[in-house]
Order: C-alpha cells, then sequence, then structure tokens
C-alpha cells in the first residue's frame, strides 16, 4: 500500500534507471531489509520444495538481473522469496550499453530494457558475496566466449549453491553465437567437465514454430549433457525507438501467455528428468499456480517486483497458503499434475 501510494509515484516520476539506482539504494540498508523480515517471511511449511535437490521455503525466486553485483541478495531474501539468482555477472567488468536502455510501459505492466549485461564483474561480486550472510542459491554467469564462459564458472561455481548459464539476453551482441547447436554443446561440454554444483541454462522465448524448434534442441542438448534445470525464459526482443539500441527485451505482464505455453513445451521434452523454473510475467499467486500446474518447479520474478513493490512476495505466499489450504492440498507438490 505505502509503495503504491507514495513510493511508486515518487519513483516514477524520475528517469528508469535513476528510480532503479535509488531502489537499489534503498536495498543496500540491508539492517532496515533484516527488521522487517518477520513482516515479509510467510514460512509456511505447506510452500517449502526444493531446486534442483536444493531447499527452499517458497517456490518464488527473484529472477537474474535484479541484483546484478550481489550487493544485496540479503535484503532481497528478506523480502520473503524463496530464492533469488544473483548477476548475471561476467568474468571482467562491463559497462553494458549506452543510456538511455531502460523504459517504463505502465499500461501493460511492462519494461523494456537494453541494458546489455552491465557488469562490475567477478571480482567484485566475490567481494560482495563475502559480505553478504547467505550463499546465494542461484548465480548467473554469462560471457560471449566458451572460454570466457569456463573461466566465469570456475571462479563462479564455489560463491553459489548452483550456477544459471545465461545464454539469451537479447541485448548482448554476440551471446545469440550460443543459440547455434553446436555452439552451446562446446560450451556445455566445456562447463561440464568442471561442474561440481547444480546447473541450469536459461533459454530465450520463442514466437514461432522455427524458432520453436531451435530453442527445443538447446533444450535436448541440455538434457542429453545432464544439466539440472532450465529456466524459461529470458526477455522477448522488441523494437522500442525510445532507448538508444533502438530495441530492447520487454518484461512483465504481456509475457505470461508465452511463459505458460515454454514451460508446457519444455516439460513435455524432458519428462521428469529436469527442474523447470517459469521466468516472464508472473505476478499473482494464481500465476504461480498456472505454471506450476503447467509443470514448473518453482517461478522467477523481476518485473511485477517494480510494479507491485516489496511486499509482493509476502502476498503470493500468503494467497499460496490460503488457497493450498481452501483445497486440502497438504504440499504445493500437490497442485503439479
Ligand atoms: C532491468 C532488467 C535487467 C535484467 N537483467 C538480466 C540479467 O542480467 N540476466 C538475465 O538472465 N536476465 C535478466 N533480465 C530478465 C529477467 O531475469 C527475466 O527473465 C525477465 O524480466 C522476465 O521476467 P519478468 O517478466 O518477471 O520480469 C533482466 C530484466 C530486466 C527488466
Amino acid at each position: 500500500m505505502l509503495y503504491k501510494a507514495f513510493l511508486r509515484p515518487l519513483l516514477w516520476s524520475l528517469p528508469p534507471e535513476l528510480a532503479h539506482a535509488l531502489g537499489e539504494w534503498a536495498l543496500r540498508r540491508k539492517l532496515l531489509w533484516k527488521l522487517l523480515a518477520p513482516f515479509h517471511n510467510t514460512r509456511d511449511p505447506v510452500l517449502a520444495t526444493s531446486l534442483a535437490g536444493i531447499p527452499i521455503p517458497n517456490p518464488l525466486g527473484v529472477a537474474a538481473g535484479s541484483d546484478k553485483d550481489c550487493a544485496y541478495l540479503d535484503s532481497l531474501m528478506n523480502l520473503g522469496f524463496g530464492y533469488a539468482v544473483g548477476g548475471t555477472v561476467t568474468l571482467h567488468p562491463r559497462p553494458g550499453n549506452p543510456r538511455p536502455r531502460l523504459l517504463r510501459r505502465p499500461r501493460q505492466k511492462a519494461l523494456v530494457n537494453a541494458l546489455g549485461f552491465p557488469s562490475l564483474g567477478i571480482d567484485v561480486v566475490e567481494a560482495n558475496l563475502r559480505k553478504q550472510s547467505a550463499v546465494p542459491t542461484v548465480l548467473s554467469i554469462s560471457g560471449l566466449t566458451v572460454d570466457e564462459f569456463r573461466r566465469c564458472y570456475q571462479r563462479s561455481a564455489p560463491l553459489a549453491r548452483s550456477i544459471e548459464l545465461n545464454v539469451s539476453s537479447p541485448n548482448t551482441a554476440g551471446l545469440r553465437v550460443f543459440h547455434d547447436p553446436s555452439a552451446f554443446r562446446e560450451l556445455l561440454e566445456s562447463v561440464n567437465s568442471r561442474r561440481t554444483t547444480p546447473l541450469f541454462v536459461k533459454i530465450p522465448p520463442y514466437s514461432d514454430p522455427q524458432e520453436q524448434q531451435n530453442v527445443l534442441t538447446l533444450v535436448r542438448i541440455a538434457r542429453e549433457l545432464g544439466v539440472d534445470g532450465i529456466t524459461a525464459a529470458n526477455t522477448r526482443p522488441v523494437e522500442e525507438p525510445a532507448v538508444k539500441m533502438g530495441r530492447g527485451g520487454l518484461s512483465g505482464k504481456p509475457l505470461l501467455p508465452d511463459t505458460l505455453r515454454i514451460v508446457a513445451d519444455v516439460r513435455n521434452e524432458v519428462g521428469e528428468t529436469m527442474t523447470v523454473n517459469a521466468c516472464g510475467g508472473i505476478s499473482t499467486a494464481d500465476d504461480v499456480v498456472k505454471a506450476l500446474k503447467g509443470g514448473a518447479d518453482t517461478v522467477q520474478i523481476y518485473t511485477a517486483l517494480v510494479y507491485e513493490g516489496p511486499g509482493l512476495a509476502r502476498r503470493i505466499n500468503r494467497d499460496l497458503s490460503r488457497l493450498l489450504r481452501n483445497r486440502s492440498l497438504p504440499t504445493i507438490h500437490h497442485l503439479k499434475p
């Protein structure tokens, strides 16, 4: 209420990247969020589940990009999420694309971003993680070559409980090379040879049968090479003249139908052999139920946090608990088909 009535109008009177920076500043006030944690954390045992074997208190994850440099993961966790995806981090620092590179589409409850991986690099992330109390559940990493990815993986794996490979940002020139099945296979084989923790791959969304076939080929390769899970999906590429690059990645509510369709396709492809995380347009308990029923094990959220504010996870978790009790379902797993 406080967020929507006062803070959001104030933040939204500012350019999006400035508002974003202010939000980050607020999240760095860790003591504040720690004190508010008992209010945000639902801790209802019926919501407890796991992510590729890692126990999590509820199925809501904060998606990659929310804390690119892992500076305030503790605060995000104190908002009541079951897990957080830190990053995307790269081996070396990257400035990202020229500004403006972030835009709100309030009527759609959506954002368009063309950030292009601004990252302070793995050295800073490692230092930041030393100051956090919790080991991140997932760390998202990326690179433009197999060697860069592999070196980033070697540095990142000891820092987190699992790793998500981001080969799907639409805003980074060069990353699409990993949409080619043989390049993708080479990448996975290189990372796999040193693997010690669960591994996820975040796939791009698709909208036509050709793209669908290509992305599902990547999913099949991931399955064949023993990857633990798929996060479906990243932002949808769109034209947007108001950002400097002229195009960016759409996120938020308009993505939900595609997310549900892609999750169902991926589940159909991999059966019960892999974890599936639904990501894109999820903002209510009803959306979570649809995603879980459609084959997801967990969900990941970013844009709804910007629109709904810090009470979002608490609200969704509370509604999920109610729904399970009303239907006399003993655990969240009983929602699944
Ligand atoms: C500002 C912004 C930055 C993002 N940065 C990343 C990123 O670094 N790595 C990544 O894998 N996805 C990134 N994403 C994509 C989100 O993780 C997520 O896949 C996408 O926004 C769809 O989920 P949503 O509709 O809940 O936002 C970013 C999204 C936004 C809006």
